[in-house]
């Protein structure tokens, strides 16, 4: 297996499936015992728990952990110059998918950098090194360190291109309006900003698109690109922006 990247909701997962099981378990036994509410009770836990067993044990494997999914990353990477980029910053890296996904748009010696804070209690196994590995199984050298998006441990006017995959949707709505002002302070003023989001906007009712172009502008980016792209595993928005 060339790349592992981690095991995604394990916890929440896991949890799942130990419910199901003991549903199970607890069924099967019932189902011994005399009596038509206790073998109707039984047969409900049993089938409750293989439902939802089952369901569990398939996300469990969704995105399966050694799969890039570079599609998503392929249609950031095509609107951004990282062609000529001789420093990358992938904000919230996690276990490097996205540094993987943008890989080989990059030049040889174009120097990245991963921020993350790296919670392996979301995702198994996230950490430094296993970004680090997944990087360079890509063929890109990448530093790796454990930080907060909101505070980035990044000089100013530092990076050619910042990149925030996946991650602005995860934190609370102020955490990610600091992570773009930081994404802001360190690209360079002759830098590309680039996200990648779910359509998952912290106001509910708002529209995504404009949701993430709002945002991005908001940080001080004049907003060069918004695209909303449909692929087989899911609906992605891409804002490009520069400082
Ligand atoms: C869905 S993963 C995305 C990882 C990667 N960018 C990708 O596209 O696969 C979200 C990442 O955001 C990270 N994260 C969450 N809160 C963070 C914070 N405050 N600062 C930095 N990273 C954070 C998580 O640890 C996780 O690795």
């Amino acid at each position: 297996m060339t790349y592992n990247f981690g095991v995604y909701h394990w916890r929440r997962r896991a949890r799942t499936l130990v419910a199901s099981a003991l549903a199970v378990a607890v069924g099967a036994r019932l189902f011994g015992r005399r009596g038509h509410i206790r073998r109707l009770l039984a047969a409900g836990l049993v089938l409750w728990g293989l439902d939802t067993g089952g369901d569990a044990l398939s996300r469990l494997l969704r995105p399966p952990p050694w799969r890039p999914d570079r599609e998503k990353y392929e249609a950031l990477a095509a609107e951004l110059p990282l062609g000529s980029a001789n420093r990358l910053l992938d904000v919230g890296c996690g276990t490097g998918r996205s540094l993987v996904g943008l890989a080989s748009r990059l030049p040889g010696d174009c120097t990245a950098v991963g921020v993350d804070v790296f919670d392996d209690r979301v995702i198994l196994g996230n950490g430094p090194r296993l970004a680090r590995r997944n990087a360079a199984r890509a063929g890109l050298e990448a530093a790796t360190v454990r930080g907060d998006a909101a505070r980035l441990p990044v000089a100013d006017d530092s990076v050619d291109v910042v990149t925030a995959c996946r991650v602005l949707h995860d934190l609370p709505a102020e955490a990610a309006q600091r992570t773009l002002a930081e994404a802001h302070r360190t690209c360079k003023p002759d830098g590309a900003f680039g996200v990648l989001e779910l359509p998952l906007p912290h106001d509910k009712s708002a529209d995504p698109v404009a949701y993430w172009r709002d945002r991005v502008a908001d940080a001080g980016f004049t907003v060069t690109t918004v695209r909303d792209i449909e692929l087989e595993r899911g609906r992605y928005i891409i804002v490009v922006a520069e400082p």
